[in-house]
C-alpha cells in the first residue's frame, strides 16, 4: 500500500478545542491550556472554544453565549497572546460543518460505535442520545483538518478521538486519491497532566460534569476554595514513599504527587525525594500553596478578561476572521478533489 497519509508536507500548525461547558479545572489547565501556551511561541496555533461540540448535549442558549466568552477569557488568562495564536469560536468559522459533512460520507459506523467518550456520555440510553453526540468524533476531525492542523495538545481522554481524525485523513486522501491532501494529525498528550484525577476519588479523571465541586479544582476558585479542597482531598493513611512503584495501588496519593511535580515543573519521583516519609498532614499544604501560587494568577487574570466583554468579542472577531480565511481555499480545494460542480 502507498503511504498516502505521511506523504503531507505543508507546515506544521496546531490546533485544539474546549467545549463551553462549565468551570474549567486544573485538569483543562495542566492537561491542555499549560500546552496551548507554551506552544504559541514556536508554532502556528489555532485555539478554539467549540461551541458547536457543545451543543451535541442540552445548552441554554443565553448560558452559551456567556460560556463561549468564559473560554476565550481563561485561554487569555492563561497567556494566549491573540497577536500569535488565533482564538476564535468553532462557529464563526462555517467551514467546520462543511466538512464535517464530507468527512460523514468518508467515517464508518463501525469506526464511531467504537467510541468510548459517546458511550460514556449516552449513557445507557443510546436511543436518546442526539444524533451529533454520535457524530461528535467526526465534527472533530474537520475542526483539526479544516485548518490542516499537524498537531493537537489535548489531556489522554482524547486520544482515541485523534486516531479517528487520523483514519479519516487517511481514508479521505487514498479514496480520491489526493496523497499528502490532509495530514494524519498526531496529538500531543505526552508530559505531566495528561490525565489529572478527581479529588474524591483517584481512579476517576477531574471532570466538569462531576456532581461534587469538592472533585476539582475550578480556575474561578478563590484561594481559601482551593486549599480547603486540598484538606478534604481522599488519601490513606500511610506516608508518602520513597519511590513511584510503592504508589501503584495508591490512585488518590499518586495524583497528588502528579499535580505537585506537574505544577512544579518537575518528575514525580523528585516529589518523592523531597516528601518521602511525610504524611498527608506535610504534604498537603505544600500542594496547596503550589497550587494556590500557580493559579492565582491566572485566576486574577480570567476575572479581569471577564470585567471586559468588549475586549473578548473583539478577540473572538479578529479570531474567526483569521480563521475563515485559513479554511477557505481548503474547503475549495476539497470540493474539487471531491468533484463539486462550480461554474467552468
Ligand atoms: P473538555 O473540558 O472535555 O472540553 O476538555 C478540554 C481539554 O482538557 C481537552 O484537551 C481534555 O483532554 C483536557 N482535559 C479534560 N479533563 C482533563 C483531566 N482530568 N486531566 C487532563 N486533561 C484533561
Ligand atoms: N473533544 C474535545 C474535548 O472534549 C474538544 C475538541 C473539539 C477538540 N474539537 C477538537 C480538541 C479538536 C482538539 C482538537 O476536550
Amino acid at each position: 500500500m502507498t503511504d498516502t497519509a505521511n506523504s503531507y508536507t505543508g507546515p506544521e500548525r496546531v490546533f485544539s478545542g474546549v467545549q463551553p461547558t462549565g468551570n474549567l479545572h486544573l485538569g483543562n489547565y495542566l492537561g491542555a491550556l499549560r500546552k496551548f501556551v507554551l506552544l504559541q511561541d514556536s508554532h502556528d496555533c489555532i485555539f478554539s472554544v467549540v461551541d458547536l461540540h457543545a451543543i451535541t448535549m442540552p445548552q441554554e442558549p443565553g448560558a452559551l453565549k456567556e460560556n463561549t466568552r468564559q473560554i476565550a477569557a481563561a485561554f487569555l488568562a492563561a497567556g494566549l497572546d491573540p497577536d500569535k495564536a488565533i482564538i476564535f469560536a468553532q462557529s464563526s468559522s462555517p467551514a467546520h460543518m462543511e466538512l464535517c459533512w464530507y468527512f460523514n460520507c468518508v467515517a464508518r459506523m463501525g469506526w464511531l460505535e467504537r467510541m468510548t467518550q459517546f458511550k460514556e456520555k449516552a449513557g445507557k440510553d443510546k436511543e436518546r442520545a442526539s444524533v451529533g453526540l454520535f457524530d461528535y468524533p467526526v465534527l472533530q476531525a474537520a475542526d483539526i483538518l479544516v485548518y490542516k492542523a499537524t498537531h493537537v495538545p489535548v489531556g489522554e481522554d482524547q486520544k482515541q478521538h485523534l486516531e479517528l481524525s487520523r483514519d479519516i485523513a487517511e481514508k479521505f486522501n487514498r479514496e480520491y486519491d489526493a496523497p499528502g491532501f490532509f495530514p494524519q494529525p498526531e496529538p500531543l498528550i505526552k508530559g505531566p497532566g495528561a490525565r489529572i484525577m478527581s479529588l474524591k476519588d483517584g481512579t476517576k479523571k477531574m471532570s466538569k460534569s462531576d456532581p461534587s465541586d469538592l472533585s476539582r479544582i475550578n480556575l474561578t476558585d478563590d484561594a481559601d476554595t482551593m486549599a480547603r479542597k486540598i484538606k478534604k482531598a481522599k488519601t490513606d493513611p500511610e506516608p508518602l514513599p520513597a519511590s513511584m512503584n510503592e504508589l501503584s495501588d495508591r490512585p488518590e496519593a499518586r495524583n497528588l504527587v502528579g499535580i505537585y511535580a506537574a505544577l512544579n515543573g518537575c518528575e514525580d519521583q523528585d516529589v518523592l525525594n523531597e516528601y518521602g516519609g511525610q504524611g498527608f498532614g506535610a504534604f498537603k499544604p505544600a500542594l496547596s500553596e503550589l497550587v494556590v501560587e500557580s493559579l492565582a494568577p491566572i485566576t486574577n487574570r480570567f476575572n479581569e478578561w471577564l470585567a471586559d466583554p468588549a475586549a473578548i468579542d473583539a478577540v473572538l472577531e479578529k479570531g474567526g476572521e483569521r480563521a475563515r480565511a485559513i479554511a477557505a481555499p481548503v474547503i475549495s480545494d476539497v470540493r474539487d478533489i471531491m468533484g463539486f460542480w462550480k461554474k467552468g
